[in-house]
């Protein structure tokens, strides 16, 4: 563990690169608009830890909350603005450091840069003769009111020859399909928080034990993140016993008890990027006969969807592989009754296997990009990198034999597609039976 080193930042040049390829898909009559994120209060003067917005992260790197990025395709002098804070020593010394203009365009490298007090002033002047506005409306309502002012203004301007913009559309839709493909650097930063997040994984099975407490093992995590400096990428779920079948449990405040499973669903995040692990082992290190049939089940389940990632495959192939395994697995051991086929046809499974197999992953941990493409599962191409986690919860009153209930199971790793089939980029944390009684007894 002491040996996971972090990779360098991502370069500004890389963000360049990034900003320029959306300023081409653009093009030349549009303007693009995006906030950072707000602050956000968690109890009257305290605020949540800052996270910036993750697309602003993406074009920018710019960590500052009250800031603004305008690209403007083709504007002669300069097409990447900055709207940010100005230094204020007194308020840096309580709140840190501020780039300023200045150090906006010398750190990050944008064209240009302005105080964010005078956006009022200066952003009609660059909406004026711009058709199309690509912005995310509805995301921060505060700010969609000042952008129907910005564009109201230039509209009042139109006898004296002002043109004002008439498409508004979605900046996801250029933007997340950029997003999609992760770049090398990237894939150097979602490694990093997929080892961390491993090694958080395998402390946390190694401070399991009965009469302990969920939040124990949540602390073993922790221990791990913060040491290297990352946070938790998602609320962390560790879930004893039947709180296993709970799909967003975060109270993480149940004892340990003898006999049961323990479900880790945990993730760090470094440098904005996420990762995303579930593991789930037994709290007294030996799985007892029919968690191990129902684990195995999941696993070979998880097996099977992987085995559908790779280039040119549709994208549902993973879920359809998982859904088809764990459906024919609870017939064998008469969890389900009747046919196969009718099981599928009547979605039968989802009694006990609700939610999809997955999801893309990067910046967010439940990532931008479509999923569907007029319709159709999109192909994976490489560069996509997604979860693979197939479950099964049989929750606490479900029709099936006492033994089965409150047994809660997901497995879930990283994949990512490459030129020849795909790389689990999450597998050191210990998954068959074996290696996990194993792991969890000191061997
Ligand atoms: N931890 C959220 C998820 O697995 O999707
Ligand atoms: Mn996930
Ligand atoms: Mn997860």
């Amino acid at each position: 563990m002491a040996g996971l080193k972090p990779p360098a930042p991502i370069s500004r040049s890389e963000y360049q690169r990034r900003r320029r390829a959306l300023l081409q898909m653009a093009q030349d009559d549009a303007i693009l608009i995006l906030p950072a994120s707000p602050e956000r209060v968690r109890s009257h003067d305290t605020h949540h830890p800052y996270r910036q917005d993750s697309d602003f992260e993406y074009l920018t790197g710019f960590p500052e909350p009250e800031a603004v990025l305008v690209l403007v395709p083709g504007r002669p002098h300069g097409e990447t603005l900055l709207f940010c804070r100005e230094r204020h020593p007194e308020r840096e010394q309580w709140d840190g450091p501020r780039a300023g203009p200045e150090g906006a365009v010398d750190v990050y490298g944008v064209d240009d840069a302005y105080p964010i007090d005078d956006i009022d002033e200066i952003l009609p002047g660059l909406l004026e003769g711009r058709s199309r506005v690509y912005y995310h409306f509805g995301r921060d309502t505060d700010f969609d009111l000042k952008l129907i002012g910005w564009v109201n203004r230039v509209r009042a301007q139109v006898r004296q020859g002002a043109q004002p913009p008439h498409e508004f559309l979605e900046l996801g839709h250029l933007l997340h399909e950029l997003r999609l493909f992760k770049s090398a650097s990237e894939l150097r930063q979602m490694r990093f928080a997929a080892n961390v997040a491993a090694e958080a994984q395998k402390a946390a099975m190694r401070a399991t034990r009965p009469g302990g407490f969920e939040y124990q093992v949540e602390a073993a995590l922790w221990q791990v993140w913060r040491q290297h400096d990352t946070v938790p990428a998602y609320n962390p779920i560790v879930g004893a016993g039947s709180n296993g079948c709970v799909l967003h449990y975060v109270a993480n405040r149940a004892p340990l008890l003898d006999g049961d499973l323990l479900l880790c669903d945990a993730g760090a995040e470094f440098r904005g990027y996420a990762s995303d692990i579930t593991r789930t082992w037994p709290v007294n290190g030996r799985f007892n006969a029919e968690q191990k049939a129902l684990y195995e089940l999941v696993l070979a389940a998880q097996a099977a969807a992987i085995h559908e990632a790779r280039p040119g495959r549709p994208y549902a192939a993973v879920h359809d592989a998982a859904v088809h395994t764990l459906a024919e697995g609870l017939l064998s051991l008469g969890l389900l009754k009747g046919t196969l086929k009718k099981v599928l046809e009547t979605e039968a499974y989802k009694a006990f296997y609700m939610h999809k197999t997955g999801h893309w992953i990067g910046l967010d941990v439940h990532d931008v990009g479509e999923y569907k493409i007029a319709g159709e599962s999109r192909l994976q191409e490489p560069g996509m990198v997604f979860t693979v986690e197939p479950g099964l919860y049989i929750a606490p009153g479900s029709k099936v034999p006492a033994k089965w209930q409150g047994i809660g199971i997901r497995i879930e790793d990283e994949v990512l597609i490459t030129a020849e089939g795909h790389e689990v980029i999450t597998s050191v944390v210990p998954k068959a039976v074996d290696a996990v009684q194993d792991w969890m007894a000191g061997r």
